[in-house]
């Protein structure tokens, strides 16, 4: 396939330039190409970008099919230019041991439309099935959740913490809400301390979830990681930062040479906890939005290059679920379909460049990683493009997601910004409207050692 007249973004810089992809590899990159009949994209206008990585997602499948399944979540990782996503492992089935980690790879092999790897779960006593994970290839990193969120996946026990910290051999990617804290904050605003008589009840707000995990919920978690990792060397990855008093924390571990990255999602940098009001527990996520003071301090960090990655926490949950009470609605919102589309909004409003997109969206996430053929357009890389327009608009409507869950958080909002094609290994995926790409054609990422 040819790929022509269009501007290639790379995170390092931009040039015009033809992209000819063959057997799955961008074989050339140069001017005024020819090729005898070969299929011939036309990219006049638009921008050729490598293909998103997201490397937080929560794909379900299992028994969890009815919110979201390997098929419906990767379609919606296509329609958002995303080609590759790392699967959390707090769904049901928990990635937790290497059984269930041969069920997930069985099932994503037959059904992804785009390429797949996984986190292993930590538990309180895993250790040796994570040493094992950590050997295999198809494993990103081990996620510890230091507060419960949806699932059953909890690592509130500081020696646990410390044990896997010190043991295990890749990147440990963690959830940073410290559990004592949330029960703390949770008793007193009135939940917990009867918990049964507050099942269900329609009473309690959704506004009450930023007050239980407050910012100093965060603040705690990522201070005792910051703690054990400076004492065990081990290499972290923050997931979902929301606040300035965590990038703070993170950059002052950096500064000190620990090996540290983090990651923010779109709902905390799009969105604020004034849509709680609107949309409930809709709008209920871990940790959860913060006020616009907090999301203005976001984009600063991310400017100012204090942020590694964007990465979606793409969690899908039905509508049923979320108009339950706030007690019992999961917590969660689905981003695979509009991440990018945000990004290209943000372009056109300034509040960051293209190339910056393409840094935080996919380069950083490929090394953070360390998936070695992806994040950027160069000769012998793997041939993932998205093309995106920025001079055209787009509505977000529930009509035309892909996520399974069938709701979106930014329904009704304007994008000035499309994504007109996905490329998966050197063959059209998403066409601007259909996902072509065949249950199975994804790949699993290969993740390497640090
Ligand atoms: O809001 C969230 N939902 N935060 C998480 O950490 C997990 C996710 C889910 O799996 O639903
Ligand atoms: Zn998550």
């Amino acid at each position: 396939m040819l790929v022509k007249n269009g501007t290639i973004v790379n995170a390092k810089g931009m040039l015009k330039a033809d992209i000819y992809l063959e057997l799955g590899k961008i074989r050339r990159i140069g001017k005024n190409m020819k090729m005898q009949g070969e299929e011939t994209i036309d990219a006049s206008g638009l921008f050729v970008l490598p293909g998103m990585v997201d490397a937080h997602v929560h794909l379900r499948d299992f028994r969890e099919v009815s919110k979201e399944d390997y098929f419906t979540g990767t379609s919606a990782a296509l329609a958002g230019g995303v080609t590759s996503v790392i699967d959390m492992p707090n769904n049901s089935l928990p990635t937790i041991s290497m059984q269930n980690l041969e069920a997930k790879k069985f099932v994503a092999g037959r059904k992804a439309v785009c390429n797949y790897g996984f986190h292993f779960g930590a538990t309180p006593d895993n250790f040796e099935e994570a040493a094992i994970a950590a050997r295999d290839p198809s494993i990103a990193s081990l996620k510890i959740y230091m507060g419960s969120s949806t699932g059953s996946l909890l690592l509130d026990d500081f020696s646990a913490l410390y044990c896997h910290l010190a043991s295990f051999k890749k990147t440990i990617t963690l959830h940073a809400e410290d559990e004592h804290a949330i029960r703390h904050f949770s008793k007193q605003h009135g939940l917990m301390e009867n918990e049964e008589d507050l099942r269900g009840a329609k009473h309690t707000k959704a506004t009450i979830h930023s007050k239980i995990r407050n910012e100093m919920v965060a603040e705690l978690a990522v201070t005792r990681a910051l703690s054990a990792a400076s004492k065990t060397s081990a290499k972290l990855h923050f997931a979902h930062v929301s606040t300035k008093k965590e990038v703070d924390l993170i950059s002052a571990a950096k500064r000190k040479k620990m090996r540290i990255t983090c990651e923010v999602s779109p709902h905390h940098i799009f969105l604020d906890d004034s849509l709680t009001k609107k949309l409930g527990n809709f709008a209920k996520v871990n940790p959860p939005l913060r006020g616009k003071k907090t999301v203005l301090e976001l984009w600063s960090a991310l400017k100012s290059g204090k942020i590694d990655i964007l990465a979606t926490d793409h969690a899908p949950h039905l509508r049923e679920e979320k108009e339950l009470g706030y007690w019992e609605a999961p917590s969660g919102m689905p981003g695979l379909d509009t991440a990018l589309l945000l990004m290209l909004d943000a372009v056109n409003k300034r509040r960051l460049s293209l190339q910056k997109v393409v840094s935080l969206y996919s380069y950083m996430p490929s090394k953070v990683f360390k998936i070695y053929n992806k994040g950027e357009i160069a000769v012998g890389k793997d041939a993932d493009l998205v093309l995106v327009d920025l001079k055209a608009k787009t509505k977000i409507s529930k009509e035309k997601l892909f996520t399974k869950c069938g709701w979106s958080p930014y329904e009704g909002t304007q994008i000035q910004g499309a994504i007109r094609r996905t490329i998966l290994a050197g063959k059209t995926a998403y066409d601007g409207e259909s996902v072509i790409s065949r249950m199975g054609e994804g790949k699993e990422l290969r993740f390497g050692k640090i």
